[in-house]
Order: structure tokens, then sequence, then C-alpha cells
């Protein structure tokens, strides 16, 4: 299994704090907001990653983070051109995903949980992860039957069918690659992550599991803020890096 952390984008919503740096290197209380992502991928096992970031940032993360060597991992770096959409990652990683399944985090999602069963007994497919929020019209949501099958999975839909929404902790066999390069970009662009969930969802190859513990995507100043008291009061103690 090999890991990639999408840490790009220009997070106009945070400006002015994001305009000389980047979202996923802002403060989440004692740590840079990358190292959460990250401390996520290295409990559950996973020793090679790819941190994809823009271009203005990349000496900032290698400054930061290098090599792994220090967290025991292999850290490897790509640069992202354009805020292409999130299934672009894919195919900036190809040679680094190879014939290995995939792990991908963004860098703005904070996870309580941990996801070494999910990754050890990946055998092939698709599997998203889902969370009930209040806001579900700010995802991708996932509406399932009683046995959590999906049956229908929608970006940012102005009327969600469910408040289950899609986190940002996704994993993949390696098709992943081919299908992400037969994309067509949507109406702002982008490359969907969700156009990959329903590529697997057709072949009933698209598992959905629940995330138990807390989950924050930090891209707005309240996320933002919700994530810092977060990691002070119930994240320190499961951090490893
Ligand atoms: C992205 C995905 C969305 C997902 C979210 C999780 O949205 O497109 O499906 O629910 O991440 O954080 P973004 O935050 O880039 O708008």
């Amino acid at each position: 299994m090999r890991g990639i952390i999408l840490s790009g984008g220009s997070a106009t919503r945070l400006r002015p704090c994001t305009k000389v740096t980047s979202k996923q290197l802002l403060p989440i209380y004692n740590r840079p907001m990358i190292y959460y992502p990250l401390n996520t991928l290295i409990k559950a096992g996973i020793k090679e990653i790819l941190i994809i970031v823009s271009p203005e940032r990349a000496g900032d993360y290698l400054n930061l983070l290098g090599s792994g060597r220090q967290f025991g991992v292999k850290l490897t770096y790509e640069i992202q051109d354009k805020p292409r959409g999130l299934a672009e990652a894919f195919i900036i990683g190809e040679n680094f995903i190879d014939e290995d399944s995939v792990t991908m985090i963004l860098g703005d999602n904070i996870f309580e949980d941990d996801f070494t069963d999910d990754i050890n007994n990946f055998k092939g497919g698709a599997k998203i992860f889902a969370k009930k929020v209040k806001d579900p019209e700010r995802f991708g949501v996932v509406e399932v039957n009683n046995k959590m099958e999906a049956l229908s999975i929608e970006e940012k839909p102005l009327q969600p069918k469910s408040n289950l929404a899609i986190t940002g902790l996704y994993i993949y066999d390696h098709r992943v690659i081919n299908v992400a390069k037969k994309l067509k970009p949507s109406v702002r662009g982008e490359l969907e992550i969700v156009d990959l969930h329903n590529w697997y969802l057709a072949r009933h190859e698209l598992e959905v599991s629940l995330v138990r513990g807390a989950w924050i995507d930090a891209g707005t100043f309240d996320s933002l803020l919700d994530a810092q008291i977060l990691a002070r009061d119930r994240l320190q103690n499961k951090l490893i890096i």
C-alpha cells in the first residue's frame, strides 16, 4: 500500500492567512496541519508516501518534512501546477503507485480514527469513509441502503440525498490511475474524485465504511478553529509524530 497526501490548492477561502503560505502548513494547535494526515498514514503502517504540493510552496514542505527519515518513512514530492482537481493526484502519482494499491488523504483532513485494519484488509476495488454531518451540501455525499451499500454519490449537491459526507480519505486499487486518465473535467474545470467513486460503484466494487471518531475538513475559518480545539482536547495522545 502506497500513501498520497494531496496538499495543493491556493485556499482562497482562508485569505489573508494563506497569502504567503499554504493552508496545510497553518498551525493546528501545536503542529502544522499536514502533520495530522501524515500521522494518520504513518499510524496505519504506510511507509512510502507521496506529498503533492503547489509549485510556490514546494520548498517549504521540503524544509519542514524532508526525507521522512525522522518519522521512519520515505517521503517523495510532486508538483500540482494548477488546482485541476483531486483525481489528478493519481495521474501525477502514476509512477509512484505503479502496481500497488493507494490510500489518499487530503492535507486538510483531520481524523481521530485509526485506519490500520481498513488498509491491511483491503483486497481491491475502492473504499470510502463517510461521516454523518449537519451540512452535507459542503461535501461529496453518499446515499446508502441499510446494508451500507452505496446507492448514489454526488459532489456538493444542493439537495443532499443523505447526511453522510464523504471524508477525504480514500483507498483504491491501481486501476484508479487509468480511470483518472479517462475522466473529463467537470463544469468547474476539475477532475472530480466523485467520478472515480462512481466508476467503482457502477461495477459494485465500492465499499463504504463509517468514520467512528471525530473528522474535520479544516478548510474554513470555523472548521479550522474546531480542528484546533479537537487537536488540543482529544488528539494529542493519539499522535505518533
Ligand atoms: C473535497 C471533495 C469532497 C469531499 C471533501 C472532504 O472537497 O471534493 O467530495 O467530501 O473534499 O474534505 P473540497 O474540500 O476540496 O471542496
